[in-house]
């Protein structure tokens, strides 16, 4: 399948990596294709910069978000939470149009330091503010709640035995994410919440998993949910 994912940071490269690995023809998505190449510096977490792992990964294109969303049938957001609306504005509603979404960003404000905070709660989520301004988009907010690692990959804990939610107003298109989160990635416990207005519980998780990552120092965990 062609997907577009948006986003170069550690997310971006884990999951094209991964469905690299398993055949997919792939684009990643950036504003500036040129400085995002030229970069030098080591992100915040301390990862070498894009154009190094881009050089062991030469499958992988790097384009503007607009080409790579063109390119995509299927879209995966995986920019900052305060960058994905502008950033998919710069994706074009037409590249857009009519596709499903797989959004992972979580709405996380870091401008008084950490722990970061919500920018949107409550009453209100990313991803409903995503699918309110894309509303022919199938939006489907998914994997936000494990570290990238885990997110292709759940087999490394606890043998895959934990829990994965899925939000979106399209039941299909909720399905159809259900399905590729075990087809490509193997998770086997994945709850459908509901409605995209569910995904303010799932954000809303991010509270807890950055104060559980303080805690144990590793962010190689995740939730499960016992019946
Ligand atoms: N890191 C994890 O393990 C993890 C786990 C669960 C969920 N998430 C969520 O997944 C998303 C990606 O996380 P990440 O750690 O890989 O990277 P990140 O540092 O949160 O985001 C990097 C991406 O955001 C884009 N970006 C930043 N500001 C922007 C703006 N103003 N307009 C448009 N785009 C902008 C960057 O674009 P350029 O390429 O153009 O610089 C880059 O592609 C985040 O929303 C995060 O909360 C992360």
């Amino acid at each position: 399948m062609k997907i577009a994912i948006l986003g170069t940071g550690t997310v971006g490269q884990t999951l094209a990596a991964k469905l690299d690995s398993i055949g997919h023809d792939v684009t990643i998505g950036t504003r500036d294709p040129a400085e995002t190449l030229a970069r030098d510096a080591k992100d915040a977490y301390g990862n070498p910069p894009y154009k190094v792992w881009a050089a062991a990964h030469p499958r992988i294109r790097l384009d503007t978000l607009a080409n790579a969303a063109a390119h995509g049938e299927t879209i995966l957001n995986a920019l900052s939470g305060a960058g994905s609306l502008p950033g998919l504005e710069l994706a074009g509603e037409a590249n857009l149009d009519g596709k499903i979404l797989l959004d992972i960003a979580n709405p996380l404000d870091f401008s008084n330091g950490m722990p970061p905070s919500l920018f949107v709660s409550n009453t209100d989520s990313l991803g409903e503010q995503i699918q309110k301004r894309f509303p022919k988009t199938r939006i489907v907010k998914a994997l936000n709640t494990v570290s990238a690692h885990l997110m292709v990959d759940p087999g490394q804990l606890a043998g895959g035995d934990h829990t994965m939610f899925v939000s979106g107003d399209d039941p299909a298109a909720r399905r159809q994410v259900t399905s590729w989160l075990t087809e490509w990635f193997g998770w086997r416990d994945v709850i459908e919440l509901g409605d995209i207005s569910t995904a303010r519980g799932t954000e809303q998780l991010l509270p807890l998993w950055v104060r559980t990552w303080g805690a144990l120092k590793t962010p190689m965990f995740s939730f499960r949910v016992v019946r």
